[in-house]
């Protein structure tokens, strides 16, 4: 079991985030390769790109940065005291998040494009679950239907389904509903979610929970929706 007792001192961010009257843009060294993503050219965040990324552990500083301290208690508040059977983080990363959270989960299954990441993460989440290794859009039509009782995607869809109503927000929204009983949560957590959150939002298989938004530098939303019981 992880010791909560070695918490790290913030310090500040080392990756080279920017933001523009406030607006976060994401990691401006991503820059071209967001922009080849939503004209549709080839697969600028493939499984490699972020392999290479994890070379260094905590590649964006998410043990230290004071926005992701903040940002993880954020997404507890917004949580609320509920448990949950069995999780899903999806594009876990090392679960700096999920590790956060671990309390209201009995087990938890990570998933993340670089397996090298997921190896640190299960080691940090101290819960049962699988590791599932590769990209999400490989995988998201096997997830067996109902699985879930909370699904996590926290800063991981401007990766790969940037674009509401786009084809791949389409797919993995359906992906999502199918996976999660009726009842489940889903719990995003993303800058710009008036773009990013906002088939999810308008989608009828889902109903909303609440949202809290953090607005500490770099603005990010939390949005929690309950999978209702419209058929996937
Ligand atoms: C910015 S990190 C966020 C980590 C974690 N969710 C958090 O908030 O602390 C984004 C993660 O998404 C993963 N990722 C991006 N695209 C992916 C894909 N297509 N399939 C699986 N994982 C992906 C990356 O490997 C990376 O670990």
């Amino acid at each position: 079991m992880p010791d909560d007792s070695l918490r790290p001192e913030p310090t500040p961010d080392k990756a080279p985030r920017t933001s523009l009257f406030g607006i976060y843009l994401g990691d401006f060294a991503d820059a071209k390769r967001h922009v080849k993503l939503w004209l549709g050219l080839g697969d600028p965040f493939g499984v490699d790109h972020f392999e290479t990324l994890y070379k260094k552990p905590d590649p964006w500083n998410y043990e230290r940065s004071s926005y992701d301290l903040v940002k993880r208690q954020v997404v507890e508040f917004a949580l609320g005291a509920e448990q949950y059977q069995r999780a899903f983080d999806v594009g876990s990363g090392e679960a700096h998040l999920a590790a956060h959270l671990r309390s209201h989960f009995t087990s938890i299954d990570l998933l993340d494009a670089a397996e090298s990441a997921l190896e640190r993460a299960r080691a940090r989440v101290g819960l049962p679950g699988q590791n599932l290794a590769g990209d999400l859009r490989k995988s998201l039509a096997a997830l067996a239907p109902g699985a879930y009782d909370l699904c996590l995607f926290s800063e991981v869809l401007y990766y790969f389904a940037p674009i509401p109503w786009g084809p791949l927000d389409r797919e993995l929204r359906h992906a999502v509903a199918r996976a999660l009983r009726p009842g489940g949560r889903l719990v995003l957590v993303h800058p710009l979610a008036f773009f990013y959150h906002r088939g999810w939002r308008a989608d009828p298989r889902f109903t909303f929970v609440r949202a809290v938004t953090l607005g500490a530098g770099r603005k990010v939303e939390v949005l929690v929706l309950e999978r209702n019981a419209q058929p996937a």
